[in-house]
């Protein structure tokens, strides 16, 4: 018996009985679902994360999580099977090391691998032979054989000879009722056979299924193909937008009657723009990577655009609105903003396309107040950072009514949308919100856009 043929069969004989050890590096909205989800399983689970604070709240049973049943956390920390730690040598104990960590843009607007080339050259450090290594954030296809593999290798063991190395890419909606880390059929990828059958063997013990890919490329290349896809229909909703609104046609109407037909199409909804960590992100891997190997992807570059386009859009609209209730326009307006998160119920504000609106408007000379449910306070963000630190109004009827606009940027459920109803002078509503709820303004009016 060959020595990679002994460590594979070890780590698959204890992944059958379930008494692998699982790390995780990175603790956000993936790896802490993730996480969670093995220790349920049966798995002993460590979470890794380099935030002390973020670690301490989740050993407390804290629900750091907002949309996470109350006592999920505490229940895998009372139950012994889940821990997390700050101190990275808990990575040499593992037989199951998962890499979710950011992967974001730099400020070029380009892939910024760092942090997930930092989590590798930690695991790297504490590499032992029989572990198994699964790269989860999202890459170029190409990253992990390229980058992350050399890393590994640096200390002289040998990907699929003497550890084993996967790619399988997160498919988490934070926030999304209906499906979960567990029920998200998970891709799996690596480039030879030892470690895709591990990882696949693995996964098929967490999650309803998992689906085997030919290579670490390809995985990668998954996950991008389904974000550029959301990525180029949601732009083309939102173009559709505007011109049907030229002839007249209410878009989500129309929406919602194609969506009637049982093949051939489905639903993207029209918003203020794209949001969070990985539709606005993935299509930049992807086009970046295209480029890098002497191809193009006009059709997600110019998608791409249009939604970075969108929050300017929005604002210029908002500014065309007041410019009928007032000479000035936006200039001098008071504007509440509703919703800071990039989509509904979740607390995240990366990419925010309320955010970038805010800022137009604001160089238009418009006062802009915020009120989310989420944030009592604005955080700190990479694109928007002199936002940091103001306070969300309270949504009161008085407060409602001294605006002169309102623009309902995120459709949280929990907020009181009657009493802006009955309050606003004028509302801008991009999510549709109003209609759906059947509500008809008082006095002022409410305008899709
Ligand atoms: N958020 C989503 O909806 C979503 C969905 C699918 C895929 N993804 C992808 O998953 C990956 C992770 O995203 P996320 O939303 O969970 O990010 P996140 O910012 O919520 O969490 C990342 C965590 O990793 C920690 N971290 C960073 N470097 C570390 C290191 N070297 N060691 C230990 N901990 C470290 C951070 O402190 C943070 O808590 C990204 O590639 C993202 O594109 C995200």
């Amino acid at each position: 018996m060959t020595n990679a043929f002994s460590l594979y069969s070890t780590l698959k004989e204890r992944i059958v009985r379930r008494d692998a050890h699982v790390a995780t590096i990175g603790l956000g909205y993936v790896g802490l679902p993730l996480a969670l989800t093995i220790s349920e399983a049966g798995f002993r689970t460590t979470g890794l994360d380099l935030n002390k604070p973020r670690v301490d709240a989740i050993n407390a049973g804290e629900r750091v999580i907002s949309y996470f049943p109350e006592d999920r956390i505490r229940n895998a920390v009372a139950d012994g099977k889940f821990a997390a730690s700050a101190d990275p040598s808990d990575i040499g104990t593992a037989d199951i090391v998962l890499i979710c960590v950011p992967t974001p843009l730099s400020s070029a607007r380009e892939p910024d691998l760092s942090y997930v080339i930092r989590a590798a050259e930690g695991a790297a450090a504490w590499l032992r032979p029989g572990q198994l290594i699964v790269l989860e954030s999202t890459v170029w296809p190409g990253a992990t054989a390229t980058v992350i593999k050399p890393i590994l290798e640096r200390g002289g063991l040998r990907a699929g000879e003497d550890f084993f190395l996967a790619f399988s890419p997160e498919r988490e909606d934070p926030g999304n009722a209906h499906f979960s880390t567990q029920s998200i059929p998970k891709i799996v990828g690596a480039d030879d056979q030892k470690s895709r059958e591990l990882v696949e063997q693995f996964y098929s013990q967490i999650v309803e299924k998992a689906v085997p890919v030919s290579s670490l490329a390809t995985a990668e290349a998954v996950k991008l193909a389904e974000n550029s896809f959301r990525t180029v229909n949601i732009a083309l909703v939102n173009e559709m937008k505007v011109a049907f609104e030229a002839m007249g046609v209410d878009i989500w109407e129309v929406v919602s009657a194609a969506a009637t037909k049982p093949f051939g199409y489905m639903p993207f909804y029209p918003g203020p723009g794209i949001g969070g960590d990985c539709i606005p992100v993935s299509p930049v891997y992807l086009s970046w990577r295209a480029r890098d190997v002497g191809s193009s992807l006009p059709i997600v570059d110019l998608a791409r655009a249009n939604n970075d386009g969108a929050p300017e859009l929005i604002a210029g609209r908002v500014n065309a609105e007041l410019t009928a209730d007032r000479r000035d326009g936006a200039k001098g307006a008071r504007v509440l903003i509703l919703g800071i998160s990039y989509k509904k119920n979740i607390e995240d504000t990366r990419e925010s396309p309320a955010l970038a609106i805010l800022n137009c408007l604001e160089k238009m000379g418009a006062r802009c107040d915020y009120y989310d449910p989420y944030f009592p306070v604005m955080p700190v963000t990479r694109d928007h950072p002199d936002l940091a630190e103001r306070r969300s109004v309270a949504l009161t009827a008085e407060t409602v009514a001294s605006y002169d606009a309102v623009l309902v940027t995120t459709d949280h459920s929990d907020v009181d949308y009657a009493l802006v109803a009955q309050s606003a002078r004028l509302v801008l509503d991009t999510r549709n919100v109003f209609a759906a709820l059947g509500l008809r303004p008082s006095a002022g009016r409410i305008v899709k856009t």
